[in-house]
């Protein structure tokens, strides 16, 4: 039997094409969860929504590594207590909407 041989390289073959980063999460989710949880501080701050946090000219995030690490930490300070779901939620969220990472 070759077909079964033949799916496992095709599904081989789609894992390894390049994937925007943070597309398992859901963006729709991850707007809330910041919504909740982290926006006041950010328009203290910036004022508007806060927004302008993340697309300031020397904003801090550069890469979706950095991303991901500022979520966690943020997460930890915060007492946000999500999981890991959640931050990749808000991953989702904060690259498609801002920082556009591919
Ligand atoms: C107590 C205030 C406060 C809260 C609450 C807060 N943040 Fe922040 N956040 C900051 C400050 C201050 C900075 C800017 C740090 C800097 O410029 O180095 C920042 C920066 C960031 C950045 C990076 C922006 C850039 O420069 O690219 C991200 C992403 C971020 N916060 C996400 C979150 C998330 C997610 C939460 C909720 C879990 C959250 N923040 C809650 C104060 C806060």
């Amino acid at each position: 039997m070759k077909i079964p041989y033949l799916l496992l390289v095709a599904a081989f073959s789609a894992a390894g094409t390049h994937a925007a980063p943070f597309d398992k999460g859901d963006p729709k989710a991850g707007k809330a969860l910041l919504e909740k949880a982290c926006m006041s501080c950010h328009i203290n701050m910036f004022g508007g929504d806060g927004s302008k946090i993340y697309t300031r000219a020397d904003r801090k995030v550069k890469t979706p590594q950095q991303l991901a690490a500022r979520i966690s930490g943020c997460n930890a300070n915060t007492g946000a207590g999500w999981f890991p779901d959640d931050e990749l939620n808000v991953a989702a969220y904060l690259n498609q909407q801002y920082y556009k990472f591919k």
